[in-house]
């Protein structure tokens, strides 16, 4: 009788071990592949978005027509070097939990619910044949119903024209918060512009945006039942294309230009 108990709580024991060995072996040898597919994702958000993305060719191969630079928001000027980062790993959303390369946003400034501002943050250009600019691929993210939304704008020549955009994480429910992913709604961005009289004026709104109506470039219809997400996404352009964000680099680079 001892004997079969000793026995049952053995086996159950020994069939607790290796399934425990099995899960944290898979889990260990398998993080470097999640890793990786997530990387992957983000690229091909940001090929999609830069108009180059062709799924029948390498990523890594497509990828390396983009060039990245570093671009510090204190000056609006790009860097090809910042401390001891490596481009490629250079992780901007790591860094904001870093004081010593982040900045606290003050909440009066904080539109877009992002707490810290990473100093330094990455962009993406695409070239043309002339080696000037064709596109720029530039990072977004702030706060929508449930958390914050994370993607990417691509911008024209003109550094005003939006040519597209896309989000690569965010937590909005599916059909309401989550129609940001709809290719639909997407593809209203293009030819979008962001700035007039040098202020941002572009933003989702509330309803549809009316035909005939003059200032139609610079709205985008609301997502329907999804105000907050809507209200999230305006809130973001306003950011990153206001003072703290990108508006001196597109200064720069229009005055370049
Ligand atoms: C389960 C549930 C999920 C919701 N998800 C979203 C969402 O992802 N984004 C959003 O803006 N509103 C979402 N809402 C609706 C908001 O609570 C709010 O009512 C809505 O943003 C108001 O928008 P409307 O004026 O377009 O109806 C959700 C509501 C419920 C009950």
């Amino acid at each position: 009788m001892n004997e079969s108990i000793i026995k049952t709580i053995g086996v159950a024991f020994a069939v607790c071990l290796v399934c425990s060995l099995v899960v944290s072996t898979s889990a260990v040898s398998l993080r470097d592949l999640q890793k990786e597919n997530k990387l992957n994702d983000k690229r091909i958000k940001i090929l999609q978005v830069a108009d180059i993305y062709d799924p029948n060719t390498s990523i890594a191969e497509q990828f390396s027509e983009l060039e990245s630079k570093f671009i510090d928001f204190n000056t609006g000027l790009t860097m090809d070097e910042y401390n001891n980062f490596n481009i490629d790993d250079y992780d901007q959303i790591l860094v904001t939990k870093d004081p010593n390369f982040s900045t606290k946003v003050p909440a009066s400034e904080d539109i877009a619910i992002i707490k810290n501002r990473e100093n330094v943050g990455k962009i993406y250009i695409l070239r043309n044949e002339l080696g000037g600019i064709d596109k720029l691929v530039l990072p977004i993210r702030g706060y929508g119903l449930w958390g914050t939304l994370y993607g990417y704008i691509s911008i024209e020549d003109d550094f005003n024209t939006v040519s597209g955009i896309e989000f690569y994480d965010h937590k909005e429910t599916p059909g309401l918060g989550a129609e940001v992913d709809n290719p639909k709604w997407k593809a209203q961005w293009r030819g979008k512009k962001i700035y007039k009289d040098n202020q941002v004026n572009l933003s989702v709104i509330k309803g549809k945006v009316e035909e005939g109506d003059s200032d139609s470039s610079y709205k985008i219809d609301g997502l329907s039942g999804a105000t907050i997400t809507s209200r999230g996404v305006s809130n973001m352009v306003a950011y990153w294309f206001g003072e703290s964000g990108y508006s001196s680099l597109l200064r720069e680079l229009d005055y370049e230009s």
